[in-house]
């Protein structure tokens, strides 16, 4: 065999942690308006929910939602988004030049995700805003009733206390495109402020500090450490962003992009460590991977392009098999790294560089990319294994050496259940692979996302030219199994 990997239920990192199969729900394009929520569509019930898109969101497997933004949170007043709908105010989004009409709003958002079933994520604006405006709404959400906020929530309909766990310190402030772009210092004082009257407010939120936009970015690393001396023992977490595309068409680089998320992932959590060193604190912050996917930004063209439309089409990147593949393994990526990320979101849910894609008054589908999604959120259960195959390198021109096969897998101790995941990068040949694996097993599932046509798509026309297929080169005995990955394949093999 071209390669050799090693599944032992004893090579343990940390259990599948539910909140990694996150999405992300911004007020930005046609996410919101005509992706979830459509009201007089033929499918959208009472409250305008696409209930096409709420049962795609099902299937895909999404555990939590982060909410309302992105670079729309930096100017969003959440106040507009409540109350009678015909008494909401039409504002200028200086994020993405956009008109929003505020139709949709935190009420209709937690609407939207009990019926999904997911977890909510709220952002908190820290760019143009600040303390108070951020405890006002955390305690119109979570305070049951009796004082202003609470009975304002009350009068709109909402009787119960939303109890919202999970906030987010405001988004990308390092980036200089952001509304109310900040310095690593200026950013660390506000967010350990409104950490401190949040957790005043109540001790058992969970809250995430604003990493950097994205590993090129000047401040990599030092943002972090700046930030986190500031806010260490009242945050949760950190955020990570991360977008990959085949730029300069490098291929190679862009199917390595795992390589890339793992390094940034050992960054920030050493950059962290490196603080709580400093402070003398043992307890560990978290990593929240909260904006990830393939996002080929080439071709947007930057929001001065844009020109005040309502809900316009922005960056509906139609993805094909290379991407999903991609797509594969940064959840591979994720899962290897489980005993530190503890948030992760795929941005974004719907029409915007999305899985699920919808026409207005039309139908909804899957891209290439809900695929290795919906598959990993199913199967990944239990225990995440430590996964390292004996394999070829290739040479990419970003990232230098990486290994051709990029692989995790998961151990479900109650039913004895092994589940591997594995990219093959190498896109001119296969690799037969030699799997060990404890004995008494057998092949229950074999799936791949491979293609003659890499650059294949899903449309609405043909919304299933790219799902993943029953696999052919497997072959077990005993505690051996023998697999045949096909070049630039994402697969899956469920052995019980
Ligand atoms: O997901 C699209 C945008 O990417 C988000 O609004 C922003 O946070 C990031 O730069």
């Amino acid at each position: 065999p071209a390669a050799r990997l090693t599944l032992d239920p004893s090579f343990r990192i940390a259990p599948v942690e539910p909140r990694l199969f996150g999405s992300f729900v911004e007020h930005m394009g046609r996410s919101v308006y005509t992706g979830i929520f459509e009201p007089g569509h033929p499918l959208a019930d009472a409250e305008g929910i696409r209930t096409d898109v709420l049962e795609l969101t099902r299937e895909l497997g999404v555990t939590l939602v982060r909410y309302p933004g992105g670079n729309f949170v930096s100017n969003y007043h959440w106040e507009d988004g409540v109350g009678p709908v015909e008494e909401r105010p039409v504002r200028l989004d200086l994020a993405w030049r956009s008109r929003e009409d505020n139709r949709f709003g935190l009420n209709e958002f937690m609407s939207w995700a009990a019926k999904a079933g997911v977890e909510p994520m709220m952002a908190l604006n820290l760019g143009t805003r600040g303390v108070t405006e951020a405890l006002q709404l955390v305690e119109y959400a979570n305070y049951p009733g009796g004082t202003r906020l609470s009975e304002l929530r009350r009068a709109h309909g909402v009787d119960k206390p939303h109890d919202i766990h999970l906030w987010c310190l405001g988004n990308e402030l390092d980036g200089p495109w952001q509304m109310g772009h900040k310095t690593a210092g200026e950013y660390g004082r506000l967010a350990a402020e409104t950490a401190r009257a949040l957790k005043r407010f109540d001790p058992g939120l969970s809250l995430v500090a604003c990493g950097s936009s994205n590993s090129g970015m000047p401040t990599f690393g030092a943002w972090e450490a700046e930030v986190l001396e500031a806010t260490y023992d009242m945050v949760d977490y950190i955020s990570l962003h991360a977008y990959y595309d085949p730029s300069d068409g490098d291929v190679d680089s862009f199917l390595a992009s795992g390589a890339d998320m793992e390094h940034m992932i050992r960054s920030i959590a050493a950059t962290a460590d490196h603080v709580g060193a400093k402070l003398r604190d043992r307890k560990k912050i978290k990593l929240s991977f909260d904006e990830w996917n393939v996002w080929y930004q080439s071709r947007f063209h930057g929001e001065s392009s844009l020109d005040w439309a309502e809900h316009p089409r922005l960056i509906e990147d139609a993805y094909d098999v290379t991407d999903a593949v991609v797509v594969g393994s940064l959840l591979i990526t994720l899962l290897r790294n489980a005993d530190r990320v503890g948030v992760a979101c795929q941005a974004q849910l719907a029409n915007v560089i999305a899985p699920i894609m919808t026409e207005p008054g039309g139908p909804a589908w899957r891209q290439t990319i809900f695929h290795p999604f919906a598959l990993t959120a199913r199967h990944a259960r239990g225990e995440v294994l430590r996964v390292e195959p004996e394999c070829a390198t290739i040479d990419t021109g970003r990232y230098g050496e990486v290994p051709a096969l990029w692989s995790t897998a998961t151990h479900d101790e109650a039913t004895g259940g092994l589940t591997l995941f594995v990219v093959n990068r190498d896109r001119h040949a296969p690799c037969t692979t030699e799997v060990t694996l404890p004995g008494g097993l057998r092949a229950v599932e074999h799936l791949e996302i491979a293609d003659a046509d890499p650059s294949a798509r899903n449309s609405a026309g043909s919304p299933d030219r790219v799902v993943p297929r029953p696999g052919t080169g497997l072959h077990l005995d005993g505690c051996k199994a023998t697999l045949t990955l096909p070049p630039a394949s994402w697969t899956i093999v469920r052995f019980a």
